[in-house]
């Protein structure tokens, strides 16, 4: 049996990530701040194997990605009890948007640093930040090679976990190592953030 995914956040990343995973079989459950009516259009879309859900239904799943705006990371701290649970990380701490795209001082940490203290226990591993939305939704494998995502984590059993699903899914996983300084460099403004690249 396939790992469930819980998506907290449903918007472009989390549907985008989402149609990936159904696709290979992994049921998930999509959350929102909106409720589970808001999202009857978007689960049909999905098809089977997708369902909606509260966000604490999404917090107990086996495998939970983070696809909502930075600013409301900070509420799911209570949502769920985090020990053990692998976390994927696919927020950037943007606090403006186009035109600037200001990203909050976080005093030298990396963003998903920030994101392991708001979720005690959690084995946060960074992944599927990188690209914008509509280059993710597209076909990973690219004329015989397959789309990079990076990687970044300091559970090696999560992320090794983490890899072997993006693979599944037809990406190319790339492990930058530990949070500190392998996620500092795809988050946003970090040297390898919206880089689109295929390794061959
Ligand atoms: N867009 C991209 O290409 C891209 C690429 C990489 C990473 N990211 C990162 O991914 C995250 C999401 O970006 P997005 O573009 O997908 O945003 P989006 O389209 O605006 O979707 C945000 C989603 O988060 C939900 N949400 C908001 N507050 C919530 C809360 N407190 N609890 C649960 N769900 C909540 C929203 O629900 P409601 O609609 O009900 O408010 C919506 O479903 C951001 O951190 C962004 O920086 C985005």
């Amino acid at each position: 049996m396939k790992e469930t995914f819980g998506i907290i956040g449903a918007g472009n990343i989390g549907q985008t990530v989402a149609r990936h995973l159904v696709k290979a079989g992994h049921p998930v459950i999509l959350a929102n701040r909106s409720g589970g009516d808001s999202l009857k259009e978007i689960v049909h879309s999905l098809g089977a194997g997708a369902t909606a859900g509260t966000i604490s239904q999404a917090a107990g799943a086996e495998i939970v990605l983070l696809s909502l705006p930075w600013s409301e990371v900070s509420s799911l701290t209570d949502v769920a009890d985090w020990k053990g649970r692998v976390v994927i990380d696919a927020t950037n701490h943007f606090i403006t948007y186009a035109p600037e795209f200001k990203v909050q001082d976080l005093g030298g940490k990396a963003s998903s640093e920030v994101v392991a203290s708001l979720l005690p226990g959690a084995r946060i591993v960074k992944a599927f930040n990188t690209i914008f939305y509509r280059i993710l939704a597209e076909d990973p494998m690219v004329a015989g090679g397959n789309r990079v995502l990076f990687v970044s984590g300091d559970d090696m059993p999560a992320k090794k976990e983490v890899m072997s699903i993006i693979a599944s899914l037809g990406f190319a996983p790339i492990d930058l190592g530990n949070l500190s300084e392998g996620s500092k460099l795809q988050q946003a403004k970090g040297a390898l953030a919206t880089l689109n690249l295929v390794k061959f």
